[in-house]
């Protein structure tokens, strides 16, 4: 993200000094697992772009095989046609773009929606930025299939999965947005956390660290509640610290549902 701005800033310098400048595509893929950060990264990036003048409203507006592809013959371009329209002045962002190609039918209507994609791509590259986002793998090839929609894109970044500690510090900066303070000695317990979680089925990163927050902060508000207003601790009274505590049994709570949870049967969330 850090090049493409530094490029961008680069060559709106020598436009202004007059020197032959050539801004490459700013069709986007962004490749990794759920939860990694590429809707995240589309929308700010959509607001760079927008700052930096190199799109008109920067606004994203996310579409998936079922905004884009019909169901009946005659349905798909006009789906497709009006998710571009809203999108013009600032970033299309397909989700698994790769949905749009069926290898198996070639008479697939995805291909009918692709079409028209590549067609703006290239024609109408200073109003519209298309960027796709999706698992790697999948995406490169789904670029083998569609070569065309490769070369249009001048930028691919690849989000890695997130390490545990990162994810720990990811929750830290989830609880200052959420304005709650995690204790200090509650940290181990989620990392704790994070590190069963990940072993588990539908683990999706930074997602599953907000997922855990809103759980987290479920059973902070039982845990205050019961004390304070069941149990009548302090007179009832609670500070304004504990309605923005989240505690090491807060998190112990979801360790304990891994702990005691039947693995095979049970989906976590
Ligand atoms: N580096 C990060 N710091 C804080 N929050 C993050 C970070 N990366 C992702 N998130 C949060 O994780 C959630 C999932 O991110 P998202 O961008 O939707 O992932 P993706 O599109 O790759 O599935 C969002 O709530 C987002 O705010
Ligand atoms: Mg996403």
């Amino acid at each position: 993200v850090k090049e493409i701005a530094a490029l961008l800033v680069l060559d709106k310098m020598r436009r202004k000094l007059g020197f032959e400048t050539s801004v490459p595509s700013l069709h986007m893929s962004f490749t990794g697992a759920p939860g990694t950060g590429k809707t995240t990264v589309a929308v700010r990036m959509g607001q760079i772009l927008a700052k930096m003048g190199y799109s008109r409203r920067g606004h994203v507006v996310l579409a998936t095989r079922d905004d884009l592809v019909g169901q009946y013959v005659g349905h798909t371009a006009p789906k497709t046609k009006e998710m571009i329209k809203k999108a013009m002045g600032g970033v299309l962002l397909v989700d698994e773009a790769y949905y749009l190609y069926n290898a198996a039918n070639d008479r697939d209507y995805g291909q009918e929606s692709i079409e028209i994609l590549l067609n703006v791509m290239e024609n109408n590259q200073d109003d519209l930025v298309v960027a796709v986002a999706g698992y790697k793998d999948r995406m490169d090839k789904f670029f083998s299939y569609i070569p065309g929609m490769m070369s249009r894109i001048g930028n691919h970044i690849d989000f890695p999965n997130y390490k545990s500690d990162e994810l720990v510090q990811i929750s830290e900066v989830m609880a200052r947005e959420l304005e709650y303070e995690i204790d200090p000695d509650a940290y181990g317990v989620f990392h704790n956390y994070i590190q069963k979680r990940m072993e588990l089925p539908f683990f999706s990163n930074a997602r599953t660290v907000r997922n855990a927050m809103d759980r987290a902060r479920m059973n902070s508000a039982i845990r205050t509640f019961d004390k304070f207003a069941i149990r009548g601790e302090n007179g009832g009274f609670c500070t304004v610290n504990d309605l923005k505590s989240i505690s090491a049994a807060d998190f112990q709570v979801l360790v304990d549902d891994i702990d005691n949870a039947d693995v095979e049967k049970r989906i976590f969330a």
